[in-house]
């Protein structure tokens, strides 16, 4: 008895003295644990006499429910010490300033936002949103637009071509989006509206010229349009695009092989200033090629001529981006510097729209 008395004034010691819960478990594995004291002393009643186990039984069973709970009491004082402690340790200072969220912190670039800004406009007007491949074959990029073979115009285009493959033809990375009027003919039964942007390549690079930049064609196709209407949608394109109620314009003679007649548009701004204006001045910028879609173009898409006609323009996305917000060298656009980003580029949840304003 005194024996069973001893072990345990020894381990409320130990549990007593138990300053975290991992020392606790490990009083409790040294007591309670298969090779722990209480169970060693249990192991001894198989030898003992029935009148000895008789005492003996009942009272190291009381001596194993006592410590058991000693170690349930010590444990849960414990843990709340230990939740006092963390409380006090890990402060948060409420009043420090909030880290600013991505959606705050990041920037969409100017030629999406630009980019965005055109689609919205012809997006309003009914146009939908076609695109094509970058890679393009000789056959789309050029002959079925109307370039003859080893027309000059096909050297004015500084083309990046591929190496030969196995059929013998080099692919080209497509030198402007104008490619696409011809799939979505082969694809679209008149009525097309479709505006298409994307990338465009060629070999060129300055201030003003990048061997990757951007376009955004448009494509009108049905049995009446007429230069009126192309000259309708372009000036409300304006309008809409630089934000301004009027807008001079002036359409001058130019040659595309894809489009007869074909024009170029200027339009009036003042360049008296440090910046760009629009809609006043005595200046003119020019901002776009258009026209009325070739007979063959149509031919090559593979409608009547004599039943369809239409009219198309081509605009150079990163061009216009420069007009309108100030960008002096188009290199900088993919230099990926994130000072320039932050300076030039929007907010990512202002949306360009119509009814909400384009760059606001
Ligand atoms: N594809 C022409 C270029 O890259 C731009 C262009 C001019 C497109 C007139 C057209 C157009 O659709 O009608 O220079």
């Amino acid at each position: 008895m005194s024996e069973i008395a001893e072990l345990e004034t020894e381990i409320r010691s130990q549990i007593d003295g138990a300053s975290d819960e991992a020392a606790l478990e490990k009083v409790r594995i040294a007591s309670l644990g298969k090779k722990g004291s209480i169970s060693a002393m249990m192991k001894t009643l198989g030898k003992m006499t029935p009148e000895e186990r008789k005492v003996m039984g009942p009272a190291l069973n009381g001596l194993k429910v006592s410590i058991t709970d000693a170690i349930a009491g010590r444990k849960q004082v414990l843990g709340k010490a230990a939740i006092e402690a963390r409380l006090v340790n890990e402060t948060l200072d409420v009043t420090l300033p909030l880290r600013p969220s991505p959606a705050q912190v990041g920037r969409i670039h100017p030629i999406t936002q630009v980019t965005d800004e055109i689609t919205a406009i012809f997006a309003d007007m009914g146009f939908s949103i076609a695109e094509g491949p970058d890679i393009e074959t000789d056959y789309y990029n050029f002959t079925a637009l109307n370039f003859p073979e080893g027309h000059p115009a096909r050297e004015m285009h500084d083309t990046f071509f591929f190496n030969e493959g196995e059929d013998g033809k080099r692919k080209v990375l497509r030198t402007h989006t104008s490619p696409v009027q011809i799939h979505t003919m082969e694809s679209q039964e008149p009525p097309i509206r479709i505006v298409i942007p994307g990338k465009t390549y060629r070999c060129d690079s300055d201030a003003t010229h990048s061997p990757m930049f951007h376009q955004l064609e448009g494509l009108v196709v049905d049995k009446k349009s007429n230069i009126g209407n192309l000259k309708w949608v372009l000036e409300e394109f304006a309008k809409a695009f630089f934000e301004v109620d009027q807008v001079g314009m002036r359409f001058r003679p130019s040659f595309f092989p894809f489009t007869e007649p074909s024009l170029e548009l200027d339009i009036q701004c003042d360049r008296s200033g440090k910046e760009v204006k629009f809609g006043e001045g005595s200046d003119w910028m020019e901002v776009l090629g258009c026209g009325m879609v070739h007979p063959n173009v149509l031919r090559a898409g593979g409608l009547d001529p004599d039943v369809y006609q239409g009219f198309a323009w081509g605009i150079g996305i990163d061009r216009l981006a420069m007009l309108k917000y100030g960008m002096p060298d188009l290199r900088e656009f993919f230099d990926a510097d994130v000072r320039w980003m932050d300076h030039y580029g929007f907010r990512p949840l202002d949306m360009p729209t119509l009814f909400g304003g384009l760059s606001t």
